[in-house]
């Protein structure tokens, strides 16, 4: 195959950001090969289905998606050409031989750890018949093969620090999709974060299922934690802002809690899933600290950092919940306050421990729960988005707004944020006055310009 033959590649990416950033990655390895990035399945020369399997009917909306890319992989092969097809992901972890049972039409399964393999399992489909699996669980192999980013990240980039988790929270799959908890060498992160500064990133996100349990081999031996790694970071020229997610309330040691309080570039906004605010709840859900855990951890962060802004996961209709129970989540809620969060309905994830366990809740009890929580923290967002009127904001901008002269950036917290102004902005941070809270995003405009 010769890298100057241009081939169409398009990648359907589902759930998580860690999903987003290994797509770009499998673009990454697959564009020496000639592959380039195409916005349709139709007419495509490899089609890749990046899955996620956290919740819901994963599976088979895989499967169905497989099934309507079916006629187009026969009419590629009728116009003389091949359409290569891939499952990649959590699902093609945890179902890899189904899918090759299911939907023989597909070339390649692999795991989210063999990435790095996906040019040497297309040399394979090119030259063999037949399918391959590929759902090994080596990650340090995949960070040390993956190739360098080349193609521009923008403004806003995620950077992966850390993968799988050792936790087993009794209802999720990322401990047997994702395997064992594996932090990159901090030097390894740096190099990557300076890469990216350099092709025009000022923000970057560290990314890991579990982010601040980080324990990446420091530069000198030894090892640093999550707190150790931003100061790392934070002297990187360009480099205007830290975020981190998503972690785990265990995970908040004083080396992080001083980082908010002291590295200006860290946001004062945490992704700090709690799931639920009952300690029955927890304990069934092995989550390994108590409710009040969970608000001593919020109050030592809001000491270092006053205006820290939180965001959460929430799981209602959690095996044995009872009203009793839920209460006392919608009372946390109450207590803490959150900017913005995602809740969701229990969902039974075949092998997971919870999925088994007597005390079922039924769908319509979690459907009410689910809506009752819901509108408390819509209620919370709102007034947080409210609070911001009339205040000036520092803005990142990231790129055109919908409207012509606009653009449209975020605020430390996270909002999205638009305003009038020129594009030699995007990638500046400007100070902007909050003027109005509309559906998904605040109207603002320039006072001046906070930094370059
Ligand atoms: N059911 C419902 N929600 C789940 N999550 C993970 N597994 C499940 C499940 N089985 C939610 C948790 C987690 C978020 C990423 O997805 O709230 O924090
Ligand atoms: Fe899943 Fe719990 Fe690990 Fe988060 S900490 S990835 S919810 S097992």
């Amino acid at each position: 195959m010769s890298a100057s033959v241009t081939r169409k590649l398009f990648i359907k990416t589902y759930g998580c950001q860690m999903n987003a950033y290994d797509s770009a990655r499998m673009a990454d390895v697959l564009a020496p090969l000639g592959y380039a990035p195409c916005e349709a399945a139709d007419g495509a020369d490899m089609v890749i289905l990046n899955t996620c399997h956290i919740r819901e009917k994963a599976a088979e909306k895989m499967f169905s998606e497989l099934g309507r890319l079916k006629p187009l992989k026969v009419r590629k092969a009728r116009d003389g050409g091949r359409m290569i097809l891939a499952v990649a992901g959590c699902v093609a972890q945890a179902e890899g031989g189904e899918i090759l049972a299911r939907a023989p039409h597909v070339d390649i399964v692999l795991g989210p750890q063999t990435y790095h393999r996906l040019p040497e399992l297309v040399a394979q489909v090119t030259r063999a018949a037949g399918a391959v699996l590929d759902t090994e669980f080596p990650a340090e192999a995949k960070f040390d093969a993956l190739p360098e980013t080349t193609q521009a990240p923008g403004v806003s980039a995620f950077l992966t620090i850390q993968e799988g988790c050792d936790k087993f929270c009794t209802f999720c799959v990322v401990p047997y999709t994702r395997g064992a908890e594996f932090s990159r060498p901090a030097a390894d992160v740096i190099a990557e974060a300076r890469r990216l500064v350099a092709l025009g990133a000022r923000e970057i996100t560290l990314l890991g299922q579990n982010v601040n349990a980080y324990h990446g081999e420091a530069p000198d031996g030894g090892n640093w934690g999550l707190g150790a790694l931003v100061r790392g970071l934070a002297p990187l020229e360009g480099l205007e802002r830290i975020r981190y997610t998503t972690s785990h309330p265990l995970d908040v040691d004083d080396a992080l809690v001083a980082a908010h309080a002291e590295v200006p570039q860290v946001m004062p906004f945490l992704h700090l899933p709690v799931q639920s605010g009952s300690d029955r709840v927890l304990a069934a859900m092995n989550r390994r600290h108590r409710a009040d855990d969970y608000r001593a951890t919020v109050a030592r962060l809001r000491r270092a950092r006053a205006d820290l802004a939180l965001s959460s996961d929430f799981i209602v209709g959690f095996p044995g919940e009872s009203d009793e129970d839920f209460e006392a989540t919608l009372a946390l809620v109450r207590e803490i306050g959150f900017a913005q969060a995602y809740s969701f309905k229990y969902s039974r994830r075949p092998g997971t421990p919870a999925a088994s366990l007597p005390g079922q809740v039924p769908d319509a009890v979690k459907a009410e729960r689910l809506a009752i929580l819901q509108a408390l923290l819509r209620e919370q967002q709102h007034r947080f988005n409210d609070a911001t009127v009339g205040r000036v904001l520092p803005v990142l901008f990231e790129k055109r707004g919908r409207h012509g002269g606009q653009l449209v950036g975020r605020s430390p917290y996270l909002q999205p944020v638009h305003a009038s102004a020129t594009p030699e902005l995007i990638g500046r941070t400007v100070s902007v006055l909050i003027a109005a809270v509309e559906s998904n995003s605040l109207a603002g405009t320039l006072v001046a310009e906070a930094s370059s």
